[in-house]
């Protein structure tokens, strides 16, 4: 029989990663406020990207996951939410073009504030201070008073949030993302690149397939298709108060979503099966994601579809594996052979991130684009022999021109790393980095199907 499941049932499992709040009235105060406040998504809005997302497990659509690490509440504006969405909306039409399917976006935003760490405290100069946690948690200031853990940071996410979303909202149904814009998603520091070029001849091909559209008669003005995009959101459900107080009743269903988002994943560092987090993630009807590491293994990896996805509802699951540019071989393959013959319909994405992360000569945290890149190919490989769908990417990235992975068309090294080290966190591509990893991704999945 079936367990029971309320939102606050994940209180009685063991939990990971959780703020010391250091005064409980002031969390609860915080919560409850959130709890009156309006759902940020709408149940119907988490199904829609479900069936979508269902068209990617069965082979048929691709899913282009993407945004920072971490969200800031001081790098909030207009600016950087478009630039994001531009660099989003360009890596789809090159991987919509190029695959001839449709591409599900979801943005790592509106909502992706809390980062889990692998130590509770990190030594800077001579002080162990408490870990930054995210901007939804505390301050990355150095200081022990910016650690401090704060409630009102709960509601402070939800607001920005809220914000965001809605200028996303605007951005994708007012007119910014419709098709005939193509080219004036580039920015001046893209377009100036050979990626940028690349990219050029494909807005003007689209350009002529819908100049030809209008020329046999057809209305691209009115054609909503043609005008308007979904741009979903998603974030690691971490801090689960945060999540257990936005979690509202569907009207139309009676069941239960995680309205924070549409899409909520469990981390590396929290998927117990026994733990907390999945106990969540379970009982809510959004699509979910599951962060999938080298060390899973095929048991851990079938029960976790067994838990999260026990029905075996196409576009549920999503598996992100994780695993690193010199364990994808070895680690990969397996997991897919198991998950395939278990019948369990998965969504497949490649995060090339989270296991190509190191720390450069100079100190700073990076990556390398051929390592991100080399995990692509190893996750299309795998794909390809097993016979299964390697249905999507999970990228870190950001509109601006930083410098925080090394490599890539631009070639930066690690003495440029400081020219622009902008991330409260991991890593991210910079735009044209971004474009161009969608290029080569999309050259690999299609030389596997040709
Ligand atoms: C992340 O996606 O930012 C993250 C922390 O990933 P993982 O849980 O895979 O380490
Ligand atoms: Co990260």
């Amino acid at each position: 029989m079936a367990k029971s499941w309320a939102p606050d049932s994940w209180r009685s499992f063991p939990i990971k990663q959780q703020p010391a709040w250091p005064d409980e009235a002031d969390l609860d105060r915080a919560l409850k406020q959130i709890r009156g406040y309006p759902p940020l998504v709408f149940a119907g809005e988490a199904r829609s990207l479900q069936t979508g997302l269902a068209q990617v497990a069965a082979g048929n659509a691709f899913l282009l996951q993407a945004g920072d690490c971490a969200e800031s509440f001081e790098d909030f504006s207009a600016n950087s939410i478009r630039e994001k969405l531009r660099v989003i909306l360009q890596m789809a039409i090159v991987l919509t073009y190029s695959l001839g399917v449709p591409v599900v976006k979801v943005g790592r935003i509106a909502g992706q504030f809390a980062k889990p760490r692998s130590s509770d405290y990190e030594r800077i100069g001579e002080e162990d201070l408490p870990s930054f946690r995210g901007h939804i948690v505390n301050d990355i200031a150095p200081t022990h008073a910016a650690r401090v853990p704060t409630a009102d940071r709960l509601v402070q996410a939800y607001n920005q949030s809220a914000s965001t979303l809605n200028l996303l909202r605007a951005f994708t149904k007012g007119g910014f993302a419709a098709l005939d814009r193509v080219h004036a998603w580039t920015q001046e520091f893209v377009a100036s690149s050979p990626v940028g070029q690349q990219y050029e001849k494909v807005a003007d091909e689209i350009d002529r397939a819908l100049r030809f559209m209008r020329a046999t008669g057809m209305d691209t003005e009115s054609n909503h298709t043609l005008r308007e995009v979904d741009v979903w959101t998603s974030h690691e459900a971490l801090i689960l108060g945060y999540e257990e107080a936005l979690t509202r009743q569907d009207s139309t269903t009676g069941g239960w979503y995680d309205c924070s988002a549409h899409m909520l994943w469990v981390g590396e560092r929290t998927r117990e099966l026994d733990g907390a987090h999945v106990e969540f993630l379970r009982g809510v009807g959004n699509p979910v994601g599951c962060k999938v590491g080298p060390s899973m293994t095929v048991e851990h990896v079938i029960a976790m579809c067994e838990a999260l996805n026990p029905a075996r509802i196409p576009g549920r699951l999503t598996l992100i594996t994780r695993m690193g540019v010199e364990h994808i071989d070895r680690a990969l393959p397996p997991l897919l052979a198991a998950v395939r013959d278990s019948g369990h319909p998965i969504v497949w994405a490649c995060d090339p991130m989270h296991g190509n992360t190191y720390t450069s000569p100079g100190g700073r945290k990076t990556r390398s684009f051929d390592a991100i890149l080399g995990e692509v190919e190893g996750f299309v490989r795998a794909h390809r022999a097993e016979g299964t769908w390697p249905g999507g990417i999970h990228v870190e990235l950001t509109g601006d021109d930083v410098t925080e992975c090394v490599g890539g068309g631009d070639e930066i090294s690690d003495t440029d790393l400081d020219n622009r080290y902008e991330t409260m966190c991991d890593p991210r591509l910079n735009g044209r980095q971004s474009l161009d990893l969608a290029f080569r991704t999309a050259e690999l999945i299609r030389l596997g199907r040709d």
